[in-house]
Parts: C-alpha cells; sequence; structure tokens
C-alpha cells in the first residue's frame, strides 16, 4: 500500500457470496445459464408474466435467507471496524450477508430481496415470506401491485446520489467479486479513478474492465480479502 487512504469504497458482487453457496449470475453454474434473463429478470417479463417471475425471485428469497457471510464478508466488517478513514459497500447483491456479517454503510444498488414494495401506495416492507401476483398490498389493500423490492434490467439502480458522491470522494475503490459486464455499475471504477482514486479489484478471473484496474488480485475472495485486510491494517 503506498499511500494512506482515507475513504475506501467497495462494489460488491455475486462472486463475494459464493463462497456461501449462493450461485453467481454468469460463469460455470450461474443462475443466467438456467434461466433466460429476458423471462425472469426484466421488468418487461415482470408485467407480462408475474407468477413466473415472482415465483423464480421467491426460490432465491429461500435460498438467500438461509445462506451465511463467508471470510469475505467478515473481513470487510474487520476493516470497518478497525481502519482509521470511512469503508462504504455499494453492493450489486440482493442478499443481506453484509448485514448478516455485521457490515455497515452498505447501500445496496440493485436493492433486496427480503423488501417488498407496493408499487400502488410505494411501502416498502421486509419480509422473508414469498408473494403472489394475486396477494394484496398489507397497506392499501391494491391488487396485483406487490414485487420485490429489487432493480430489474430495464430499471435505474437505487441510491444514485449516494453511489455519485462516493465515487466522487474515494481515495482506494475496490470491485470485489463482479465480473464487470453490467453498467452502470461497471462504470464505476471508471467514475472513481478519473476523480483520483486507486483501483483494486478481488476475483476469480479478470474481470471484463479489466484495464481499468491499477491491479487485480485473482483467487478467492474468501482467501485473498483477509490477507489485503490483514496488510492493510498493518499499514495503518
Ligand atoms: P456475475 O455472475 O456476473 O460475476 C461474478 C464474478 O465473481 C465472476 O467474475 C466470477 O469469476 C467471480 N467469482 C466467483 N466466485 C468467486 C469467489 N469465490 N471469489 C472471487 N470472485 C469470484 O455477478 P455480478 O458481477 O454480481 O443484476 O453481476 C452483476 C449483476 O448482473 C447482478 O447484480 C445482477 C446480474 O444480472 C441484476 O439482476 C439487475
Amino acid at each position: 500500500m503506498p499511500k494512506k487512504y482515507r475513504k475506501i469504497v467497495f462494489l460488491t458482487g455475486a462472486g463475494i457470496s459464493a463462497e456461501s453457496g449462493l450461485a453467481t449470475f454468469r460463469g460455470g453454474n450461474g443462475l443466467w445459464n438456467n434461466r433466460n434473463v429476458d423471462d425472469v429478470a426484466t421488468i418487461q417479463a415482470f408485467y407480462n408474466n408475474r407468477n413466473d417471475v415472482l415465483g423464480f425471485y421467491n426460490e432465491l428469497r429461500n435460498e438467500i435467507a438461509t445462506a451465511e457471510p463467508n471470510a469475505a464478508h467478515f473481513a470487510m466488517t474487520r476493516l470497518q471496524q478497525k481502519f482509521p478513514g470511512e469503508v462504504y459497500i455499494l453492493t450489486q447483491n440482493v442478499d443481506t450477508l453484509h448485514e448478516k456479517a455485521q457490515s455497515n454503510n452498505v447501500c445496496h444498488i440493485h436493492g433486496q430481496i427480503n423488501k417488498i414494495r407496493c408499487m400502488h401506495c410505494n411501502n416498502v416492507w421486509e419480509t422473508w415470506n414469498g408473494i403472489t401476483a394475486e396477494a394484496l398490498c398489507p397497506f392499501c389493500q391494491a391488487k396485483e401491485s406487490l414485487r420485490p423490492d429489487i432493480v430489474f434490467f430495464g430499471e435505474e439502480i437505487m441510491f444514485t446520489p449516494v453511489v455519485r458522491e462516493l465515487l466522487r470522494s474515494a481515495d482506494l475503490f475496490i470491485a470485489a467479486g463482479t465480473s464487470g459486464e453490467i453498467p452502470p455499475a461497471s462504470d464505476f471504477v471508471r467514475e472513481a479513478c478519473k476523480n483520483g482514486a486507486a483501483a483494486l479489484a478481488f476475483n476469480l478471473e479478470p474481470p471484463a474492465n479489466s484495464a481499468c484496474f491499477d491491479r487485480i488480485i485473482l483467487g478467492k475472495a474468501g482467501e485473498t480479502l483477509p490477507k489485503f485486510v490483514d496488510t492493510l491494517l498493518a499499514a495503518v
């Protein structure tokens, strides 16, 4: 670590939760190998085949409900607790493993699988129970108005102002467990670097946006991140 950092911003993706037993989206056993994105993960699919889409996310919610954080999540929490600067986590993951690992300052740019939103009254609430197209909103009783509070393809990410401010002010940007294929998250590294941040990627294989990083650390995040956190903390 050539300099002392004051503000570290992580961007995490599905790879960070792989060692917790959750499938990634792309690659060998990726979710999108078995299911067509256009059938279950777009806003059009949601309006056309609501029960199919809700069923897909009900299953995913069940799997995620029992998953436990791994060494990568805990390493990030340790950094947040011991680093004498600020550490933020932007995550594309709809799981809640950063929270289960007691991390704070977690921003779910693709939403959370354990939150439901009513499209009629806009109330959002937490639940690990499944929903059906016929379920009524418990707040306004609207019919056919419930959806997972997650971002479908074709929708804007959440918390854009927070993201922009973090990418403006970070002096170290770290992407971990993300393929770097899906914008706008895949462009965050460019924005952070344009604003003066150094950039590292921790991934099993070189991500699609590799050229943007100062260094790429290959390996399982559950092994590489704890070592990196040790190094970073030893230097401060
Ligand atoms: P991907 O499935 O595209 O990429 C996961 C990355 O993690 C791959 O590059 C793997 O090589 C890497 N990986 C796997 N296991 C790992 C491990 N143990 N340690 C480190 N790296 C590992 O997932 P995301 O990049 O998160 O969006 O995908 C981005 C978005 O595309 C998701 O949020 C989702 C998806 O479609 C929406 O649903 C809107």
